[in-house]
């Protein structure tokens, strides 16, 4: 697996440190609110894992999951394919989402969640690709975890074809690893 990496992006160290800064804002933003962290699957894991022990106030966990179906060649198309159980109605929800990339999933997800009459929806992600995001798309996150140029990366819960998800960083693959 190591083997397949070209460079490290963002590494272990770094990631604990930014999820302790993001953990005291966070924490503070939600003093006295009991939030909904609702976590996205399943890119977001690893990074929901370590974040949520950082988050020191009464909180609820609650997870999604997504599914995009390209009858079309335009992708894109999302639908639930596992919704909350949580009723959200009047309740302070916080997505946790591994990377903001071209911004399709987290807009759907923003919206769905509107769509239930939350109290506020505030959004963190580990990581925000903003060169990839869509034309029109102008939601932004309250929490950026790391700003990262325009690569694909792997790690720390995000996949390439299901593999890598548990390389404890956040790293670049090498093209000839695209090709197995
Ligand atoms: P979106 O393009 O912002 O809708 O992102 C959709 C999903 O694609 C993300 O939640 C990730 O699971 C996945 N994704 C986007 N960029 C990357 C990447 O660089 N590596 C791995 N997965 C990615
Ligand atoms: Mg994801």
């Amino acid at each position: 697996m190591e083997k397949d990496i070209l460079k490290v992006l963002v590494s272990e160290e770094q990631i604990k440190a930014r999820i302790q800064e993001l953990g005291v804002e966070i924490s503070r933003e939600y003093e006295g609110k009991n939030p909904v962290v609702l976590g996205v699957l399943k890119g977001v894991v690893v990074f929901y894992a370590d974040m949520i022990r950082h988050i020191t106030v009464p909180c609820q966990m609650d997870f999604m999951c997504l599914s995009s179906y390209q009858g079309t060649k335009s992708s894109g198309n999302m639908i639930v394919k596992q919704d909350m159980s949580v009723d959200v109605s009047g309740r302070h929800v916080l997505i946790l989402e591994d990377i903001y990339d071209t911004g399709g999933s987290l807009n759907y997800t923003y919206h769905h969640l509107m769509s239930k009459n939350p109290a506020s929806v505030k959004i963190c992600t580990l990581l925000d690709k903003p060169e990839r995001r869509r034309s029109g798309i102008t939601l932004k996150p309250d929490w950026v975890g790391f700003t990262i140029p325009n690569e694909f990366v792997v790690g720390y819960g995000l996949d390439f074809n299901e593999h890598y998800r548990n390389l404890p960083y956040v790293g670049v693959l090498k093209p000839e690893a695209y090709q197995k």
